[in-house]
């Protein structure tokens, strides 16, 4: 589903009502709420809206994961899990055992065991780990998680996580990969801006798996695309 709104406003909105619906069906069918988000600049406004709205959600039941990291010391301000604490985590009231960032002090093959450990501890009881919700963002390199054109770890199939360490990037990166992404129930791509609408009209009409995104399909759960009317423009050309 494709999903083209006019303001950030109506976007975080229309987010926030994705997130409430999918945090109501995972509470219905388990105990727990699993959520793995994107850093990037683009979510920041929604994280905000998100907070403020936090009475309307269950934190206690709401676990979340990191989709990826950049390497870096975790108050750098290249540290994703710092722009999400920022913008959401100090506003709401959840407990610290229901967060799971990836620690980059460790070196960074242990980082990617520590985190890949904890999210099969967190799933034990699943046949196979999935998450209930899934942000995911596109990058001005066509990146999508810390999933970079022509990276090796495109072809991963058997680990949920991996580090990432490409001449072409500044930073090495942890991410997880397709096989724990394409396992999950609904993923929500957030794309904004007119630099980024030829490749969404790559992705979703020509299917071009020349960007990382279109081998992002899920096997039994939902993807949505959610645009601004920049991202969205070539769409209907
Ligand atoms: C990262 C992100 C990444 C993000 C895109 C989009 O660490 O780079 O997690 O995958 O979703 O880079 O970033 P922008 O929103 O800043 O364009």
């Amino acid at each position: 589903m494709i999903k083209v709104l006019t303001s950030m406003n109506e976007i975080s909105q229309f987010l926030i009502d994705e997130w409430e619906l999918s945090q109501k069906n995972a509470l219905s069918k388990n105990n727990y709420f699993s959520v793995a988000l994107s850093g990037g600049n683009t979510p920041k406004h929604f994280f905000q809206k998100l907070s403020e709205q936090k009475d309307k959600f269950n934190w206690e039941k709401t676990f979340i994961f990191m989709v990826d990291e950049r390497y870096v010391p975790p108050d750098h301000n290249d540290n994703n899990y710092k722009m999400i604490k920022e913008n959401l985590l100090k506003n709401i009231n959840i407990p610290e055992k229901n967060l799971f960032p990836i620690n980059t002090n460790l070196p960074i093959k242990e980082s990617v065991i520590d985190y890949e450990n904890k999210i099969i501890d967190f799933f034990k009881k699943e046949i196979y780990p999935g998450f209930d919700l899934i942000f995911l963002g596109i990058g001005n390199d066509w990146h999508t998680a810390s999933l970079f054109p022509e990276s090796i770890v495109l072809n991963e199939k058997e680990k949920l996580v991996s580090y990432v360490d490409e001449k072409s990037i500044n930073n090495k990166r942890i991410t997880i990969t397709f096989p724990l992404i394409n396992n999950s129930k609904k993923i929500i791509f957030l794309v904004t801006g007119k630099n980024k609408a030829h490749v969404i009209k790559e992705i979703i009409i020509n299917k071009n798996i020349k960007y990382p995104a279109s081998l992002v399909n899920p096997k039994n759960g939902k993807l949505l695309f959610v645009l601004d009317k920049e991202a969205g423009q070539e769409l209907k050309k």
